[in-house]
């Protein structure tokens, strides 16, 4: 099987796909495979793809996670790893996803599509604080928490950086906890302490005061609800193979969610990498894991 391994791109996480594919195309080749390494963020990348039988997918955010790199390797003939181009197109979409969860009762932060003449008063007078995001970016990238009316305008300017649509979600001051999910499994939760004020991107990926657990903490009964919802929010977003849910708990212990991330991370500080360790997975089993399921 000729495999390629695709990264790179051109979004605002484009150094974090260089990162996840170091981990990648290592595990990859000590495992005896030799990938082809394609950077997307070079021009006509595609035309290297003849006689590749599967790309493996690690771009994140705009063009590589959101259904443009899907359809582009389905019009070639190329398997791609991972959700296609629905699954793709809707988990990019903040705002979208959590339309559909509402419509089918899953529990999701109050949210509202905004902009720099919104009336933020009226909004942070319901919500108390807000979460001010691009609909479309990931990595946390041009996110901030806002409390005042006079921060809301600064927030909307600093997030519309990183795409047109903006939307406020009603902060939630719970703890943060995220489910991968594989074929039709959770791996382990995970629960995210972040020492800074949320998990931003450089708690993320440069931090390393921000502390993962597993286990995650939660009796058993609250991680069997928790996994039960992350994969129920993975199918209703037309979402496959495999995946990362991010949740966080408010303070009358329920669940909502936040985003689904079909390419997610693979850095070293990644989050999906550790759960598949927990779960007993080597990163070369896991990336199998996906190859194969992709594949049929
Ligand atoms: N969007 C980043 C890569 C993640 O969710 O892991
Ligand atoms: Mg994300």
């Amino acid at each position: 099987l000729n495999i390629a391994v695709l990264f790179g791109g051109t979004s605002g996480e484009r150094e974090v796909s260089l990162a996840s594919a170091r981990t990648v195309i290592t595990a990859l080749r000590e495992g005896g495979y030799e990938p082809l390494a394609l950077d997307t963020g070079e021009s006509e990348w595609w035309s290297e793809l003849k006689g590749v039988d599967i790309a493996f997918n690690i771009q994140h955010g705009v063009g590589g996670e959101d259904g443009v790199t899907q359809g582009l390797l389905q019009s070639l003939g190329v398997v791609g790893t991972g959700s296609g181009v629905l699954g793709s197109a809707l988990a990019m979409d903040k705002l979208r996803s959590k339309q559909v969860w509402r419509a089918l009762g899953l529990p999701t932060a109050d949210f509202a599509l905004v902009n720099a003449a919104t009336d933020a008063q009226a909004l942070l007078a319901n919500w108390g604080s807000a979460f001010i995001k691009p609909c479309t970016e990931g990595s946390s990238l041009g996110m901030a928490r806002v409390d005042s009316p006079e921060s809301f305008v600064a927030a909307c300017e600093s997030a519309a950086v990183f795409g047109d649509q903006i939307m406020a979600e009603q902060f939630i001051d719970g703890p943060e906890y995220t489910v991968a999910v594989l074929g039709d499994r959770a791996l382990p939760p995970i629960h995210i302490e972040a020492a800074r004020e949320f998990y931003d991107y450089e708690a993320k990926y440069k931090a390393n005061t921000t502390r993962y657990n597993i286990p995650c903490g939660l009796s058993a009964d609250d991680e069997q609800t928790l996994c039960k919802l992350a994969l129920e929010a993975f199918a209703a977003l037309g979402c496959s193979v495999w995946g990362r849910v991010d949740l966080m708990r408010d303070s009358r212990g329920e669940f909502q969610l936040l985003e689904v991330n079909t390419v997610p991370g693979m850095t070293d500080h990644s989050l999906v990498p550790m759960a598949a360790a927990a779960a007993g997975l080597s990163l070369l089993e896991l990336l199998e894991e996906i190859l194969l399921m992709s594949w049929f």
